[in-house]
């Protein structure tokens, strides 16, 4: 069996599910940069300028979180952890030092883009949450306010953290990654290599 043949690994709607997500956290990650700080508002000038960043930073998070709120939907089930996902965390240095031999199997995600999943996902909640109420302060309580203004930045710098090294994992470590999400689809030896266990699932229908 030739091992080139191309698989379908994200259909249209999940990429457009993702590319939506990528767009308006990019967006609002830098429009969020140029408010954060003075040193960082020559930004601002990229999209429009200070008074157009400040209207609309809040509208990019409300599409992220809508984009995310689909991609929570779609993913979910398939993002659970189970048994060989947690002997696969405990040794996720030997994936780092490029020894998945000795990993578990994985299946269609590993436990790591597992855990990138839920935690973008509990990052975007407390983005969300917080951002609703710097948005309308004037019908939050002084606590959820003072609350706010700690919880914004720390969960948007852990979340711009998070997505630099997807970024970083996705289109530099891993080739053929990137193409999953462009095109969507994989070559089989991708599949069987990258994703045993699903890759056999695959071909067993
Ligand atoms: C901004 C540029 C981005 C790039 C270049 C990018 C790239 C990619 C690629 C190549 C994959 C496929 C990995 C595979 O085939 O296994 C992927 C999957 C995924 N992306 Fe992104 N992504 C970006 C932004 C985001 C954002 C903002 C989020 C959510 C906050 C996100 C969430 C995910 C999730 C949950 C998956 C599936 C699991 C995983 O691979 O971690 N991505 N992305």
């Amino acid at each position: 069996m030739s091992m080139n043949k191309q698989i379908s690994r994200f259909d249209l709607t999940e990429r457009a599910i993702h590319w939506m997500s990528a767009i308006s956290f990019v967006y609002a990650a830098l429009t969020g940069l140029a408010l954060w700080s003075h040193k960082l508002y020559w930004l601002a000038s990229v999209f429009g300028g200070g008074p157009t960043v400040r209207g609309m930073h809040p509208w990019g998070g409300v599409l992220f979180a809508v984009s995310l709120g689909f991609m929570f939907r779609r993913w979910a089930r398939v993002m659970q952890l189970d048994s060989d996902d947690k002997v696969w965390m405990k040794n996720s240095h030997l994936y780092a030092m490029h020894r998945d031999q000795e990993l578990p199997e994985t299946g269609r995600f590993n436990a790591g883009q597992k855990m990138m999943f839920w935690m973008q996902s509990a990052f975007a909640v407390l983005l969300f949450a917080s951002g609703l109420v710097l948005w309308f302060p004037e019908i939050a309580p002084r606590s959820a306010r003072l609350l706010a203004v700690l919880v914004h930045p720390l969960a948007a710098i852990g979340s711009i953290g998070g997505i630099i090294l997807h970024i970083y994992m996705g289109t530099a470590v891993v080739p053929g990654a990137l193409r999953a999400m462009t095109r969507g689809t994989v070559s089989q030896g991708w599949a069987a290599s990258h994703h045993p266990k699903w890759f056999r699932e695959l071909s067993k229908h």
